[in-house]
Order: C-alpha cells, then structure tokens, then sequence
C-alpha cells in the first residue's frame, strides 16, 4: 500500500499544473501548487502515506462536517433539517443568488457556505469564543488528534478578506433564516476553517465515518450511526459541491473538500482517506487529489456509489 501511495503521487503530481492555488484567502495564495499528498487509514488499523502527507494545511470546508455532526448530535437530525435543506445545488459552494430565489430563503444544504454558517447560528452557545471551544473539542476527537488548533494568519486573513461570506450571512438574517449577532458567528466559521490538520487526522475522520461513526483505535462511538450516515450521504450528494456528480462517477465514494486543498474521504467499512494539493479547479477541489483518490478508488476497488 505504502509503495503504491508514493507511485499514486508521483503519477499524479502533474496533474496539479492545470489548477491553482485559492487566492481570494490571501494567506492560501502562499501555498506551494506542486504540493500533493496523501494518507489512507485500514481496518488493521494502520496508516500508510505517500508524498506530502504530514504537510500542515487548513481544513476549510472539511470543518463544515465538525459543527454539522455537532449539531445533529446536539439537536437533533429534525431540528437541523427544518433550517437547511438536504439537496445538492449546480452553484459554486459561496453562492448568494439562490438564496433570494427559494422559498423559504433556506439554504440548500449544510455544507455550502450559507447552510453552514446557520449550523453554526442554531449551536446554543452564548459567543464565538465558547463556540469554537466546543468545536475544537469535538474536532479533536473526530481527527483523533489532541493538538488540533487554529492557525492564526489564516483565520486572520479571512477575517479582513471575507466580503462573500458576509454579505451571506446579513442576507439570511434579513430573511429571517439566522439568527444572532453576525460578526460573532462569522469569527466562529473563520476559525473553523482554519483548523489546522495533515492528511493523517482527514484519514482518521475518514475511517471514523466509514465505521458509522466509531473510533478505529479505542472502539468508543464517538457520533451516532444515524449521523454518520447522514454526514455520508451529504458527502456523497454535496462534498464537492457544483464538482459533486463529476467525482460520484470518477471516484464513487463519499468526500468532502476544501479551499485549503484538503479532501476526507470514507469507504464505507473499509478505509478513511485524506489527500492534500492546494492546486485547485475552478470549482475549488484540489486537482491533485482527485487524481489520486480516482485512482485509488480504481486500483484498490473502493467504489461505493
Ligand atoms: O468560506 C470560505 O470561502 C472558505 N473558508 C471555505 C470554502 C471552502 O473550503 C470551499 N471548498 N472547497
């Protein structure tokens, strides 16, 4: 596995120069583009890795799937899914248009940015501060790594950067649809996205999913079966958001990306996944790491969809 980890990298290196680094988070735009690796967790419980796994980045998007499975486990999956719909959109993951379009103005799913931003507003957490304590907690143990923290600069370049998000957030609270004070809760998403990981805890969090929700190292159930179904599910609908189908029919298994070049993956059952190329497509899916979970996916017959 580890031999074909290191070739899987090597093949697919090159693939990275059709893609490009996310420039709109200034603190991303420092990425190396050639970066490209991968971690991959089995029921023997061992890890194997290939090129640039242990390289730190930021989860980004990945994030969404902590306070998503926080808030099913808090609140229940009813509670969650009366505020945010469950369907995949053909829009790119920051979109607003559809927004003012539906009715009720509810976002589509829980892992666009909109959707998650009011995940993060129903948490029942008094301010960012208590919030993302909560979170980094819950982090922590679904990435199976104690040291999980943010990283400052990105959080910080975010903060002064991100107009989109913003203009996001106002315009659900104006419709009704989030409540609370919106900078506060705009701090919590911020930080979220910039935890700090390597593909190994994405390879970790991963296998989690894949076991419906056990610890692969202690045995403990760490999510309830029904939550890590459904975050599976999402994945498989909406993990890579307008890139969603096209990877279902590449790739076939459940995943979830993010701007920072991260994509978790889980083979149900069978292996958590982690790949990490910052270079990315239009879409905001490392290019790199598509290539290698395709063929992963292939050569090891991993497909599940
Ligand atoms: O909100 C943003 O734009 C970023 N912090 C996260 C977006 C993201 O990762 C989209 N995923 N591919």
């Amino acid at each position: 596995m580890q031999e074909l980890l290191c070739r899987l990298v090597a093949e697919c290196r090159d693939a990275c120069s059709s893609g490009g680094v996310a420039s709109y988070i200034p603190e991303l735009a420092k990425a190396d583009p050639r970066m490209l690796g991968v971690s991959v967790l089995t029921t023997e419980r061992t890890f194997f890795q290939g090129g640039d796994a242990s390289f730190p980045f930021t989860m980004q998007s990945i994030s969404k799937l902590i306070s998503l499975a926080l808030a099913i486990e808090e609140l229940g999956e009813d509670h969650v899914f009366e505020r945010v719909g469950m369907d995949p959109t053909a829009d790119p993951f920051n979109s607003i248009m559809r927004l003012e379009m539906v009715r009720p103005h509810r976002p589509q799913n829980p892992l666009i940015n909109a959707g998650a931003l009011v995940i993060l507003s129903l948490l029942p957490y008094r301010d960012s501060k208590t919030r993302i304590a909560v979170i980094l907690a819950w982090a922590r143990r679904l990435l199976g790594n104690n040291a999980i923290t943010v990283h400052e600069p990105t959080y910080i370049s975010e903060k002064n950067t991100s107009d989109r998000n913003r203009s996001l957030a106002f315009f659900l609270r104006s419709v009704g649809s989030l409540k609370g004070d919106v900078e506060d809760l705009l701090d919590t998403y911020f930080r979220q996205c910039s935890m700090s990981v390597t593909t190994k805890e994405l390879a970790f969090l991963g296998m989690v999913l894949a076991l419906d929700g056990i610890d692969p190292f202690s045995g403990e159930r760490l999510l309830r079966r029904a939550t890590a179904r459904v975050l599976r599910a999402l994945m498989a609908t909406c993990g890579l958001y307008d890139g969603s189908g096209e990877f279902a029919v590449r790739v076939g298994i459940p995943a979830k990306s993010g701007v920072g070049g991260g994509i978790v993956a889980a083979v149900p059952g069978r292996m958590g996944i982690g790949v990490f190329g910052p270079a990315l497509d239009g879409k905001g899916n490392s290019v790199g790491g598509m290539a290698v979970l395709e063929h992963l996916s292939a050569r090891g017959n991993l497909r599940v969809l």
